[in-house]
């Protein structure tokens, strides 16, 4: 039978796009989504992929949005946790809420998201848990202090869980992409962009979302069923670790 991916932030920007891979790979895919209704929505609309409404920061709404996942397309099998928000200051700027905000969502999104899933994973004997955590979790950056954390803590949550799972055919892997073409890159300040950031990727460019999708296929699938608690590092030669 078809597996039904489960995709966080699934509406735009990277999520849009692994959203979409799986999809064309065969998948039944749910995509997440927490504010823009009308991007939501004609994403639905162009792609006849389900979304649902929820924020990954509350406990009780994941345990709930899953529900309706699940009511509509069956267990998930393949859990993408894509969702993520910036808010960028230098430290000494930084208020306590753009700290627990990126925390929140970022780190405690991953636990919020996979809890409610994990045990039927584990009675399955399978399962797939893919974490899109950044380069910035593995150099840190400045004016991300809170994003750097919690992108470090997604890494530390992956290796751990790939022990647990790893007995019961639940591979658990993150990617860091490096900086990639979406709109939260291009929020940051063009003259930091274009003077600051984009010259120190070998490669010259940005990543494209696709680049990153690709990589979440193939975590995904029966062929990477050896490769658990491992990192793959996207990002144009900008950070080797
Ligand atoms: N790399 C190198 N230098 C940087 C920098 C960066 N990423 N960000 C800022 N700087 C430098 C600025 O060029 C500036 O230097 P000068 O004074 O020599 O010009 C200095 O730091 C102070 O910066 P600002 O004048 O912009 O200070 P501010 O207080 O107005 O804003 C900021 C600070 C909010 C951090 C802003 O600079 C910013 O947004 N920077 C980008 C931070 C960043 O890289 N965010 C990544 C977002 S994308 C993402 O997170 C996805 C992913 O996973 C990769």
């Amino acid at each position: 039978m078809t597996r039904v991916a489960l995709v966080t932030g699934g509406t735009r920007g990277i999520g849009a796009a692994i959203s979409i891979a799986l999809k064309n790979a065969g998948y039944r895919v749910a995509a997440n989504y927490a504010g823009n209704d009308e991007k939501a929505r004609a994403f639905q609309a162009e792609t006849g992929i389900k979304v649902y409404k929820w924020d990954v920061s509350s406990y009780q709404a994941c345990a709930e949005g899953i529900g309706r996942v699940e009511a509509d397309l069956g267990p998930v099998e393949i859990l993408v946790n894509n969702a993520g928000i910036t808010r960028d200051a230098m430290f000494h700027k930084m208020t306590p809420e753009q700290w627990n905000e990126v925390i929140g969502t970022n780190l405690t999104g991953l636990f919020n998201m996979t809890h409610p899933i994990w045990n039927a994973m584990r009675e399955r004997n399978f399962g797939r848990v893919i974490n899109i955590s950044s380069i910035n979790g593995q150099k840190g950056q400045m004016g991300q202090a809170n994003y750097s954390a919690a992108k470090a803590g997604d890494l530390g949550f992956t290796k751990a869980l790939a022990q647990e799972g790893a007995a019961k055919g639940i591979t658990v892997n993150a990617i860091c992409p490096g900086y990639i073409g979406t709109e939260m890159v291009r929020a940051i300040p063009e003259k930091v962009l274009t003077e600051r950031i984009i010259p120190q990727i070998p490669v010259g460019r940005l990543g494209e979302p696709e680049e990153i999708a690709r990589c979440v296929v193939f975590l995904a699938s029966d062929d990477a069923g050896f490769i658990t608690g491992s990192t793959i590092s996207a990002n144009g030669g900008q950070f080797f670790v």
